[in-house]
């Protein structure tokens, strides 16, 4: 059991806040392979002023989408204010701040990673964030900036700030997404700390899940990477808390019958067009690594309609029937 301010989540597996991605179908789908708690993309502060139509489609969810939370980046303690008062409007269960964005365009004004630099101002914002917020507060860090330093003095601080669980991200801002995960220091700070600590870095199969809890002590994982293309690890990851055992991935049929409901639930939400322009990333991701998958992805950003994206679907799961289901890596 994972308790995160009021909340009690049953499985300690969190969908991981994902810009580009971590949409309304995205977070169904995962839910039903057992993430209990599920994030919306990084929203800039700011941009809750303008409300943008795109903005207001990031906050959408539905009866089947809970708990879940929003996250916000900002590094001003107004725009901050502000967009906390307009998100009274919005049903949500937490509400997390973004301290480990890498991109250049964010970290270049201050936002998200660059905050790891500032930890005396991530934490005046925290603060502003639980005095102001009627749900449970939490925070997204990495490591450090370019070393891991203070990285415990960073956490500590988002603690006292009053937050109920911090996520870590066990890489620096200079590593952006690549190079190994440093469990030791993500270890650091779960023993500095008495809030639940949620470890992200490389969660891409069960071993490696079990690698996370085993070398940091952590008190929940964050899926990110590990679930494009794959949103039953949740399940396998589960399973193996539960008994200790591994269990295989789906058949091709059901990996078929997946793709489908994916398919379907971005149409819903999107319309014919933009959601088959979303699920496309998806295809290529649910096909990695099987031959014989490859020459359809040249396909995939040709497909104009839901039919002819079934259609490739088929021929993928045709394939691997006739290439025997060989999944190369
Ligand atoms: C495409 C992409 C978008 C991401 N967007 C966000 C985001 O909006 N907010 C956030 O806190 N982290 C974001 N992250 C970081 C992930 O939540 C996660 O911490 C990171 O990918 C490390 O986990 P992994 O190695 O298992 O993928 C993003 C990562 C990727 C790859």
């Amino acid at each position: 059991m994972l308790k995160i301010g009021t909340l009690s989540l049953p499985d300690p597996l969190v969908l991981a806040p994902l810009a580009g991605i971590s949409s309304l179908p995205f977070r169904i789908l995962n839910r039903q392979f057992g993430c209990t708690l599920a994030f919306s993309e990084m929203i800039c502060a700011r941009s809750m002023v303008y409300a943008s139509k795109r903005t207001k489609k990031m906050l959408r969810t539905a009866p089947g989408d809970r708990p879940w939370g929003i996250q916000l980046l900002s590094n001003d303690l107004d725009d901050l204010a502000k967009a906390i008062d307009l998100l009274g409007g919005y049903e949500f269960d937490i509400l997390d701040f973004n301290a480990a964005c890498p991109q250049k365009k964010v970290a270049a004004r201050g936002k998200g990673a660059a905050l790891l630099k500032d930890p005396k101002k991530l934490q005046s914002l925290l603060e502003l964030m639980v005095k102001k917020s009627e749900v449970a507060v939490t925070a997204k860090i990495r490591i450090g900036w370019d070393d891991s330093r203070s990285a415990v003095d960073i956490a500590l601080r988002a603690q006292d700030a009053g937050i109920s669980a911090l996520f870590v991200h066990g890489r620096t801002k200079e590593q952006g997404y690549r190079g190994g995960v440093d469990y030791l220091a993500i270890k650091k700070i779960k023993d500095a700390l008495s809030i639940p600590v949620i470890a992200s870095g490389d969660i891409l199969s069960v071993k490696l899940a079990k690698k996370m809890f085993d070398e940091t002590g952590c008190d929940g994982l964050l899926l990110a990477r590990g679930v494009l293309g794959n949103p039953w690890l949740t399940g396998q990851i589960k399973e193996f808390l539960k008994s200790g055992e591994i269990i295989n991935r789906p058949s091709i049929d059901d990996i078929v019958k997946i793709m489908i409901v994916h398919l379907d639930l971005s149409i819903d939400f999107y319309g014919e067009r933009s959601g088959i322009i979303k699920f496309s990333k998806f295809f290529i991701w649910y096909t990695r690594g099987f031959a014989g998958a490859k020459p359809l992805r040249a396909k995939v950003a040709k497909t104009k309609s839901r039919q002819n994206m079934i259609d490739l679907i088929e021929e993928f799961s045709c394939k691997c029937i006739n290439c025997n289901f060989l999944k190369i890596c």
